[in-house]
């Protein structure tokens, strides 16, 4: 097959678009899931609580490129609208964000457009996640097109702000008076105190598991049945 074609060249219609990003959307959700499964292989562990994914309505595409000056059309759709497919990563600690977001640019077949890291980085309303762009080639049966996904990875608490915060402040449709922020901003900043608390809670409990192991091997043999 010819090189990969970027989306948008040579394709005119909304039904193959959203196809395609559909199509994005699944494998990236596979990708994330099978790295999911090999770290529970390797290490016992799932640091995915949970994915969710959608494709952004057609409202919501032509009123972000109403807001940002541009015309209704599919080239500047696939051009400017970076977060038509999106997928949201929950991770149990903040660690996993980066150790999944390190997994997830190391795949061959992905490509990073860019990465923005609001974790280091707060956006000014508190907001908190990591996310990352990336194309993911979809193979049609007579070419190959590189597809842009939005992937943003973030803790079940910063998922919490995060949901909570877009429905209250959707209401003031950006507005909201100044103590209302203030007040979000506080409650971004617990998420953040209550994540930093689960993790080093997470970690002192691996380490008193582990010595309870080396100090009392016996007890835990007994406990996983090897002297039955
Ligand atoms: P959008 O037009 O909102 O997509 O912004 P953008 O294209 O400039 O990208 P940005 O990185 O600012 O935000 C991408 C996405 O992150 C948004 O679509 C939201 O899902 C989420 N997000 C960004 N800022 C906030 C925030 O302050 N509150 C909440 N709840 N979500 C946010
Ligand atoms: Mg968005």
């Amino acid at each position: 097959m010819d090189k990969p074609l970027t989306l948008g060249e040579g394709i005119d219609s909304w039904n193959t678009i959203i196809f395609l990003y559909n199509s994005a959307l699944k494998e990236v959700k596979t990708k994330v899931e099978i790295l999911n499964d090999e770290f529970q292989q390797v290490h016992r562990y799932n640091p995915i609580e949970y994915v969710k994914s959608r494709i952004k309505s057609p409202e919501s595409i032509v009123k972000k490129l109403k807001r940002n000056g541009y015309e209704s059309s599919i080239d500047n759709m696939v051009t400017y609208v970076n977060d038509i497919a999106g997928i949201r990563v929950v991770c149990s600690f903040t660690s996993d964000i980066y150790k999944l977001a390190e997994m997830i640019g190391k795949q061959n077949d992905l490509t990073v457009i860019s990465v923005k890291d609001y974790i280091r980085h707060p956006k000014d309303s508190g907001y908190k996640s990591y996310h990352m762009l990336v194309t993911v080639p979809i193979y049609l049966s007579d070419r190959i097109i590189d597809t842009k996904v939005e992937i943003q990875i973030r803790t079940m608490a910063m998922d919490f702000w995060a949901s909570l915060e877009h429905k209250i402040y959707y209401k003031f449709e950006g507005n909201a008076p100044e103590y209302i922020s203030r007040d979000l901003r506080e409650c971004s900043g617990i998420v953040s105190m209550l994540d930093a608390k689960m993790l080093q809670l997470n970690e002192a409990i691996l380490e008193a598991k582990e010595a309870q192991a080396t100090s009392a091997p016996d007890k835990d043999a007994i406990k996983v049945g090897k002297y039955r």
